[in-house]
């Protein structure tokens, strides 16, 4: 693990997590990256170096830091395109900014093109030394992370436009197998008799959700994407692409080992299932042998029986038609064009990233670029985002991301009720099939140009994406560092300093 005061590191590296080699780029040199690991109230500076030399994939990159709210730091939210131009190879950025009160389970990835499917993707834990809510939990040891991923053995299409690759392997913390492939090892997690342990899970996932499970236990979610959740018992998790839980699980089932599961779910592709989606949870004095336990899930997690711990009242009046803005943002796959659209518009990346627009004295949505794609928001508002799903041939459910905010999830997916007195708070949701929707509700406290968008990496790569300008005056008061500018005027050509 690094601290949040480090150098990072991207580098193009062989690996051959579930037997097969393959060149991936690769944050710390490891697959899944480096854990950053910090403390409640942490200053980072995370200085990311870029020294990818593979032609096969890109070698530019970006870091997005998954679900921190990048509070006046908008500059430093590593969305290509929209906050920054993409890092130069041989070139490096120091991302800098505060994180005063979020603790918990994030992570973070490339934000350009697709390349995360190549390896860019790793976990970012911010641990409270100070927990006021361990009473709630009563854990004896919070470390262990556990990462789920599709892996590929090509590497992923980055152009606009590329066709999507169905993943060969599951890989839970980084190991995994794939169909007639070798039986390398899988993960194991250690645990001792009568502890209770807080697994943090991280879907890093560039297409299917998961279905995760612990053989013969039970599993109390207490956290939904950095937000603390009241407790909810559970025997199985369906975690989306970007999404993470903490669970509590208590290690009080007979010395052995169990199957720990995490089955793909893409929408019925096959080539995908047989087994090879596990690792192994081992009690200490167990054998050292494969489990040989069977799935049984009677009580799936439903997001509408997760509720916030904190701000439990969904903000705005809590009926229909209780916020102040209104937006129905639906999508449709336009196959002439293959891309998809949101309300009419696929999302196409412009040359001058969104922020730099606006810093260059762009002042409405409708003067910004990608033109129809960019939403302005006013600042102190209760906003409701409607999006409704799509189906299975239109590559649904989507797993939908909002940088730069919690949302209060007044209807989910796997829901028709609508529930704005105690909705789980979190940064991605699931907006469910053609006859479901996710409606949710936020304040717009947090001034910046924040994507908004599926978060199954192809789905992105084909415009499934809208911009939120928010509050635009305060934008213009981001003071990015001058690299910031440096980037931008050297990517894609011989670097200049225009300064
Ligand atoms: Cu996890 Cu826009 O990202």
């Amino acid at each position: 693990a690094i601290g949040p005061v480090s150098d990072l590191v991207i580098s193009n590296k062989v690996i051959s997590p579930d037997g097969f080699a393959r060149s991936a780029v690769l944050a710390g040199g490891v697959f899944p990256g480096t854990p950053i690991i910090a403390k409640k109230g942490a200053h980072f500076k995370l200085n990311v170096i870029d020294t990818l030399t593979d032609n096969t994939m890109l070698r530019s990159t970006t870091i997005h830091w998954h679900g921190i709210f990048q509070e006046k730091t908008s500059w430093a939210d590593g969305a290509a395109f929209v906050t920054q131009c993409p890092i130069a190879p041989n070139d490096s950025f120091l991302y800098d900014f505060k994180v005063p009160k979020q603790v918990g389970t994030y992570w973070y990835h490339s934000h350009l093109s697709t390349q995360y499917c190549d390896g860019l993707r790793g976990a970012l834990i911010i641990y409270d030394p100070h927990d006021p809510y361990k009473v709630l939990y009563d854990v004896d040891d919070e470390s262990t992370i556990i990462t789920l991923a599709d892996w590929y053995h090509q590497p992923a299409p980055s152009a606009n436009g590329g066709l999507p690759l169905t993943s060969q392997a599951t890989l839970i913390n980084g190991k995994g197998r794939y169909p007639d492939g070798p039986a390398v090892p899988l993960s194991i997690i250690n645990v001792k008799r009568h502890k209770r342990y807080r697994f943090r899970i991280i879907a890093m996932s560039c297409d299917p959700a998961f279905t995760f499970a612990i053989d013969k236990h039970t599993l109390t979610v207490i956290e939904a994407d950095g937000e603390y959740t009241t407790p909810l018992i559970v025997d199985s998790i369906q975690i989306f692409a970007g999404q993470r839980y903490s669970v509590i699980m208590n290690a009080n089932k007979a010395v052995s080992n169990y199957w720990i599961r995490a089955n793909p779910d893409i929408r019925g592709l096959p080539g995908f299932d047989g087994g090879r989606n596990l690792a192994i949870l081992r009690y200490a004095g167990a054998p050292e042998v494969d489990p040989t336990t069977e799935y049984v899930s009677t009580k799936p997690l439903k997001e509408v029986n997760l509720h916030a711990l904190f701000q439990p009242l969904a903000p705005g009046k809590p009926w229909k038609g209780g916020a102040d803005v209104h937006i129905n943002i639906a999508h449709t796959f336009n196959f002439e064009t293959f891309h998809y659209e949101m309300n009419g518009k696929p999302f196409i990346p412009p040359t001058a990233p969104v922020l730099l627009q606006i810093l260059s004295g762009a002042q409405a949505a409708q003067d910004l670029l990608p033109s129809g794609s960019v939403y302005s928001l006013p600042p102190n508002k209760v906003i409701e985002i409607s999006l409704p799903g799509t189906g299975i041939e239109l590559g649904g459910p989507h797993p939908f991301h909002l940088h730069g905010h919690t949302f209060s999830v007044v209807r989910s997916g796997d829901s028709t009720k609508y529930n704005y007195l105690n909705p789980v708070r979190r940064d991605t949701v699931n907006t469910g099939l053609s006859d479901g929707n996710a409606t949710i509700r936020f304040v717009t406290d947090n001034a910046g140009p924040w994507f908004l968008h599926c978060h199954i990496d192809w789905h992105l790569e084909l415009g499934l994406a809208v911009v939120f300008a928010e509050d635009i005056p305060t934008i213009k008061n981001a003071n990015p560092p001058r690299k910031h500018f440096y980037n931008f005027w050297s990517y894609g050509s011989e670097v200049t300093d225009p300064f």
